[in-house]
């Protein structure tokens, strides 16, 4: 920095310090308590000062919730490791609540044009909660973070490890970007990392997902209800769930919308499914659209379903006759998909199933080519209750009818 400069800026502090109190500088740069719960002294900063740094080489330890909503222009410069404790009373009891599937939160962070970056790591110190749940399948488990009520929110260049949950929730937001994280879920014991979705997406509208490296235990990415406009590229999820939307039309007279959903160059590997749409069918459920989805771009290996629409989804082909979903499918591309099956649904690669009754319009496949393993023969690719376009078309021929 020059001396004019230097001298301006410290000006400009000065004359800021005489207008309002500004916050000695020090309580800007968040370190270590020893002991203590560094939660409330990280919230204040927040609170104070326009960038806040949590230094290199430092862990702060939080074991109260973060409420860091209805901020504006800050910067959070997460250098060092920000770790919530695995305090389970506590969090049980003190995590923000979601009514939309009982799910909880460490972290609230909204407002207008926020900042998270810095190189550091976010650390969910979910292990215990991994044990604890396998005894426990009722116990609500913190998502780590949670963009709420947020516009021009940007969270780049971080790590999160271990989430006791999803990863991160978009909630009533728009103008979100992710862009190059490292997202990693391990289990040091027998327990299994169950619900770690990547990102999951819910009445927010023009989010950005990209450039990002995610190993986890459920969806990769899932749009919830009301997801719209959202591009997501770049990713390499390994032992995911998929890029997901949905389930959609769960509940009854609610009305769920997902539109205008863009996914390319993504890398899916040993994971349950690559690109899927699930809606529910079945009395007492609910309705919506799913519009304008493209998966494009795919590279799967060892992919249990590569290629999936459910729209009978937790609902048995009678019942599914007899009450189709109310959800309706429209304008579909799955474009430029290769790879690898891993045989757990023998040769089937591809499973497009339909409601009855023509709830799928313009569903479009281009440039499919997927292999199963080599003992379970040649490809099938399956549909029922649609007409499939594209020029991979003819790999799936005449669907069937169930209806
Ligand atoms: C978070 O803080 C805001 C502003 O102080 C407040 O309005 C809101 O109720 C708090 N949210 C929760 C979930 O406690
Ligand atoms: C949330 O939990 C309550 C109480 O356990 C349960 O009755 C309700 O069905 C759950 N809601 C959802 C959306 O899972
Ligand atoms: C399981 O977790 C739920 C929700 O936190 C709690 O109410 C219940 O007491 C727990 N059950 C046991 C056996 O710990
Ligand atoms: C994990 O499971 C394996 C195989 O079932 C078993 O041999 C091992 O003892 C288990 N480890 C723990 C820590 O429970
Ligand atoms: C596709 O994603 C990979 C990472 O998986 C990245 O290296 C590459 O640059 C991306 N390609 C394009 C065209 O964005
Ligand atoms: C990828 O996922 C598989 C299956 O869950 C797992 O065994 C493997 O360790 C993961 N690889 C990386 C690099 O995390
Ligand atoms: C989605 O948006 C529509 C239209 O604004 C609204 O009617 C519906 O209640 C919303 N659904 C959810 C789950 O928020
Ligand atoms: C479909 O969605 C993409 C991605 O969000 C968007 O760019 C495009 O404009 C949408 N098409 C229509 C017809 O709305
Ligand atoms: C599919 O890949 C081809 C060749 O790489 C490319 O030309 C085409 O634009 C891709 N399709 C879409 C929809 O991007
Ligand atoms: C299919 O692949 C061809 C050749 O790579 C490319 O020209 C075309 O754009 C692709 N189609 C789509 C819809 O991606
Ligand atoms: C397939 O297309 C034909 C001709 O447009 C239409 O009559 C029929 O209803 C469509 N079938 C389904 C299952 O959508």
């Amino acid at each position: 920095m020059g001396i004019v400069h230097l001298v301006a800026s410290t000006l400009a502090a000065l004359l800021s310090a005489v207008a309002v109190p500004s916050p000695d500088i020090a309580d800007c740069i968040v370190r270590r308590a020893r002991g203590r719960d560094d939660g409330p002294a990280f919230a204040r900063a927040v609170e104070r000062c326009e960038t806040v740094v949590v230094p290199k080489g430092e862990t702060i330890v939080i074991a109260t919730a973060l409420n860091m909503t209805g901020l504006r222009d800050k910067h959070i410069s997460m250098e060092g490791t920000i770790k919530f404790t695995d305090d389970i009373t506590y969090w049980t009891g003190n995590a923000f609540f979601f009514d939309f599937q009982n799910q909880s939160t460490f972290w609230l962070l909204g407002g207008h044009n926020v900042l998270l970056d810095g190189g550091g790591t976010l650390d969910g110190s979910g292990q215990a909660w991994y044990d604890a749940f396998a005894q426990n399948s009722s116990l609500i488990r913190p998502i780590t973070l949670t963009v709420f009520n947020g516009q021009h929110i940007t969270v780049r260049d971080i790590t999160q490890i271990n989430s006791p949950e999803w990863f991160n929730f978009v909630y009533g937001s728009n103008n979100v970007l992710y862009d190059n994280l490292h997202i990693n879920a391990v289990s040091t014991s027998n327990n299994t990392i169950k619900n770690t979705d990547g990102w999951d997406i819910y009445r927010s509208d023009s989010v950005v997902i990209k450039n990002s490296v995610v190993n986890n235990g459920d969806d990769c990415v899932s749009f919830k209800p009301n997801a719209t406009n959202i591009l997501v590229s770049s990713l390499q999820c390994n032992g995911s769930h998929g890029i997901s939307v949905g389930s959609l039309g769960q509940y009854p007279g609610i009305y769920d919308i997902v539109e205008n959903v863009y996914s390319t160059n993504i890398t899916m590997s040993n994971a349950q499914n690559g690109a899927r749409i699930k809606a529910w069918a079945g009395p007492n459920v609910g309705s919506g659209i799913v519009k304008n989805i493209t998966f494009n771009g795919f590279l799967e290996e060892n992919v249990d379903n590569p290629v999936v629409i459910d729209q009978c989804y937790e609902t048995d082909a009678a019942l599914c006759a007899q009450f189709p979903s109310n959800t309706l499918i429209q304008d579909v591309w799955f474009d430029n998909i290769s790879g690898t099956s891993s045989g757990a649904d023998k040769s089937v690669v591809a499973s497009l199933a339909c409601s009855p009754d023509s709830r799928c319009s313009n569903v479009n496949v281009n440039n499919v080519s997927l292999t199963p393993p080599p003992q379970d023969g040649m490809a099938t690719y399956s549909c029922q209750n649609l007409n499939v376009s594209g020029n991979a078309a003819r790999l799936f021929g005449t669907c069937s009818s169930t209806g």
